[in-house]
């Protein structure tokens, strides 16, 4: 009899761990098996973020953050797939599963922190300021009691209202740039970069000016959000995207661009 209960409890044991290693598998895959068993890795982006992504006449979508991108595809062996939409819907798309990863010049802050989970940092940016040629707003200090334009849930729409402006919030960044431009509002607050190609193109093609002023009021480290809980998948990406800041991949596309570079370690 006793012998007997050892086998049956033996039985019954490896029944148990026979059910959960098929549990593993089956169910619950991990973030980084789903990219891989399915090839692709899908990323959602706001395209009106020039030189990071950018909306092209014919369709596509270009910019630094592609590029870096189409890299890490190429060494994860899978293919990318691009979602476009406002970049209020960019996180909660991600934070919800419905895509991989948020690549929108998205910059690292403790709440955001919250609800995805970031990779390292690649680069450095800042919220700057845009007024039109011969505005008496000079500086950040000028901005005090002003009307300002930002995009829907940017860092610059929280920074904005956290420092009391009269803030006007526009989903896409064309119409924060117009509502400046036409005097809804006295300055445009956007980052840097963004800021400097965007008006560099405005000003080619009108004649009223737009001025980006040179003091930079914030320090944004940029990063790509995955879904939480896709720690091996970040894993690997932190591993490729750390030898491509290392080895001076990611300033020479910055160089491409036409952009300067700000090393994530300059912070
Ligand atoms: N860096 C800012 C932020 O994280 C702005 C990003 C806007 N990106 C875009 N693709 N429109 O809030």
């Amino acid at each position: 009899m006793k012998k007997f209960l050892k086998a049956a409890s033996l039985i019954l044991v490896i029944a148990m761990l026979a059910s959960v290693l098929a549990g593993c598998g089956s169910s619950k895959q991990s973030g980084l098996e789903k990219v891989k068993s399915s090839g692709k890795l899908v990323i959602a982006t706001s395209p009106d973020f020039p030189p990071f992504e950018e909306l092209k006449s014919d369709g596509s979508v270009e910019g630094i953050e592609i590029d870096i991108l189409n890299i890490i595809c190429d060494k994860l062996g899978v293919e990318l797939q691009i979602e476009q939409m406002d970049f209020d819907s960019v996180l909660p798309g991600v934070q919800a599963g419905k895509f991989d990863v948020g690549v929108s010049g998205i910059s690292v802050t403790e709440q955001r922190q919250k609800n995805a989970l970031f990779t390292d940092p690649y680069c450095l940016a800042a919220q700057a300021i845009v007024v039109v040629e011969g505005s008496e707003i000079a500086s950040k200090a000028d901005l005090e009691g002003k009307s300002v334009s930002v995009q829907t849930g940017t860092t610059a729409e929280s920074f904005c209202m956290e420092n009391g402006y009269d803030v006007k919030s526009f989903s896409a960044n064309s119409d924060a740039e117009s509502a400046v431009v036409t005097g809804k509002v006295d300055a445009w607050v956007i980052d840097d970069l963004t800021a400097a190609e965007m008006v560099a193109a405005y000003n080619a093609e009108n004649s009223t000016k737009l001025v980006v002023l040179s003091e930079p009021m914030t320090t944004e480290p940029y990063a790509f959000a995955f879904t939480l809980g896709n720690d091996e998948l970040v894993n690997e990406v932190n591993t490729i995207l750390n030898e491509l800041v290392a080895d001076g991949t990611i300033a020479g596309i910055f160089e491409k661009f036409d952009a300067p570079y700000t090393s994530p370690d300059a912070a």
